[in-house]
């Protein structure tokens, strides 16, 4: 447990991150890296971030600052500063960042980019360098922020200097594991030392985010549920046994969301603003979401909305056949995503089967998701796991009811209508399967056409606030019980020494 403190301290954080809204995003992860730090900034704390300068990043911004050439064990980098909402943003600009188009993770044919391993240990080393001091900044963070598999190496590298910040590292999703053979990982310079089971060693392999876990003063997730779910077989990845070990030191905080940028009364993307007041203006934005996609326009027409990364997480395939198996109700669907390619296609032949019901765009556009939030009547994410999740709190917010599955932080958001009276605020399915789902639906669908009821169900979605100042306000006392863990672990070895 972390305590209640009264925490006006203010923490020099170094936020180390992969994604950054409004520069680069391929998930979640980016929304979270983009609005965390603005909130802890906020309660007054002192944060730089550090993220890759990815050539399309370069570009959208003024010329940045050079602030250092670093001469890393790998190779040298640059490092660069930039402005974001007040905060110094640090790139870490090296040709296989600043020379590429596509994502950071993939080319723009969807293909992993084969150095990412190398890519990311050099991000980490220069992660380390600034937060060692050595990278002329003339600023030492307390704590070292770290985000997902990319900068898993940074905890278990700090681990061997004598004298550190403390570190925190975040899963947002287990499932990615930067795991890489044991030959590329000696092969790249990295420490000997720290190849073991108690270490970053996985299954023969090396893997960052064990390093994460393994070595991080703290460790959090984006849940309390999911918090509890993968020190089990069924969610850990393998890595629940590790985490099981890490036992208190593993913990969930919620994931908040900006209302700056999700809340219908100013979203600019969309043609009719409306709020919890207005809600029957939502149905315009129903009726130029039809117009947009080609579907016949009816303000009556129930609309399922899905804004997803099409991966085996996201339980696309299961939505596939959900709609098979629901021909007799009536309704629209309307789809974007893009990712897997055999996904894309499973969802183009519904197109070609229903083309009066569904309508699926691929790509990443934000302007057309804010459309869907906006139109839509029922969101649905029949999600395998879900670490967070926040499309469901977005859905919530413009008042579109989410159906999702009970886990992760599905289960900590969505409260279902038939078992929550009053606090309500969309659908659960117990399992990710299409028999659930078809079943999900067709129970929203008759909710549907109980007006009243449905006013209800959107006006509490909506009245809900999942604020970043609280989820901020819980992270802080993580650094503060990060800091203390790592004062003891210095005490523990000066004492050995
Ligand atoms: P995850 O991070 O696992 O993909 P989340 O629900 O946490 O899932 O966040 C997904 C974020 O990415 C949301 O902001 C969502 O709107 C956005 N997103 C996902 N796919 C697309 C897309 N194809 N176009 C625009 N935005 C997308
Ligand atoms: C990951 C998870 C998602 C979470 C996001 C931000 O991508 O899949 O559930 O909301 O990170 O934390």
């Amino acid at each position: 447990m972390l305590a209640d403190n009264n925490n006006n301290q203010s923490t020099s954080v170094l936020f180390a991150c992969s994604e950054l809204t409004p520069w680069v995003k391929t998930g979640g992860l980016a929304d979270v890296c983009g609005s965390l730090p603005r909130a802890l900034q906020r309660a007054g704390d002192d944060i730089r971030l550090i993220l890759p300068g990815y050539k399309n990043v370069l570009d959208q911004i003024e010329p940045p600052v050079f602030v250092a050439q670093l001469d890393l064990p790998l190779h040298p980098v640059a490092l660069c500063s930039a402005t974001l909402y007040g905060m110094e943003v640090l790139l870490v600009t090296h040709p296989t960042f600043s020379n590429r188009d596509g994502n950071p993770y993939m080319s723009d044919d969807d293909r992993a980019w084969p150095d990412n391993a190398w890519r990311f240990a050099l991000f980490s080393q220069a992660v380390i360098a600034v937060g060692q001091n050595r990278a002329g900044l003339n600023w030492r963070p307390d704590v070292v922020h770290c985000h997902d598999w990319q900068t898993g190496l940074v905890p278990a590298l700090m681990s061997l200097e004598p004298e550190r910040p403390a570190t925190v590292f975040t899963i947002h999703n287990l499932a990615y594991q930067g795991n890489i053979l044991h030959k590329l990982y000696a092969d790249m310079g990295l420490p000997i030392e720290l190849f073991n089971e108690n270490g970053l060693e996985f299954w023969g392999q090396a893997s960052f985010i064990k390093g994460g876990i393994a070595f991080a003063d703290r460790v959090n997730t984006v849940s309390p549920t999911y918090s509890q779910e993968i020190k089990t077989p069924r969610f850990g990845n393998g890595m629940d046994g590790m985490l099981r070990y890490r036992g208190e030191r593993v913990s969930g905080i919620l994931n908040g969301i900006d209302h700056s940028i999700w809340d219908p009364a100013i979203d600019g993307h969309i043609p009719h603003n409306y709020d919890i007041d207005s809600l029957n203006l939502k149905s315009r934005n129903k009726l130029e979401l039809q117009q947009r996609l080609s579907l016949p326009k009816d303000a009556d027409k129930p609309v399922f909305g899905v804004i997803s990364r099409l991966a085996v997480q996201k339980g696309i395939d299961i939505l596939v056949n959900a709609v098979r198996q629901t021909e007799h109700l009536d309704y629209q669907l309307v789809v974007l995503g893009s990712g897997d390619t055999e996904l894309q296609n499973q969802l183009m032949r519904l197109t070609h089967d229903y083309p009066d019901r569904v309508a699926v765009r691929i790509g990443f556009d934000e302007a057309l998701s804010r459309l869907i939030e906006a139109g839509s009547d029922i969101f649905l994410m029949p999600s395998r796991y879900e670490p967070c999740g926040l499309n469901q709190l977005y859905s919530l917010r413009y008042g579109t009811l989410p159906l999702t599955t009970r886990v992760g932080g599905l289960a900590d958001t969505v409260l279902d209508a038939d078992e929550h009276g009053d606090k309500a605020n969309g659908f659960l399915i117990e399992q990710p399967g299409a028999p659930q789902l078809a079943n999900g639906m067709a129970r929203a669908l008759e909710r549907y056409t109980d007006k009243p009821a449905w006013r209800k169900l959107q006006q509490t979605g909506m009245s809900e606030t999942y604020s970043w100042d609280e989820s901020a306000h819980r992270y802080r006392q993580l650094y503060q019980a990060a800091i203390g863990d790592a004062a003891l672990e210095y005490e523990a070895r000066r004492v050995r020494a």
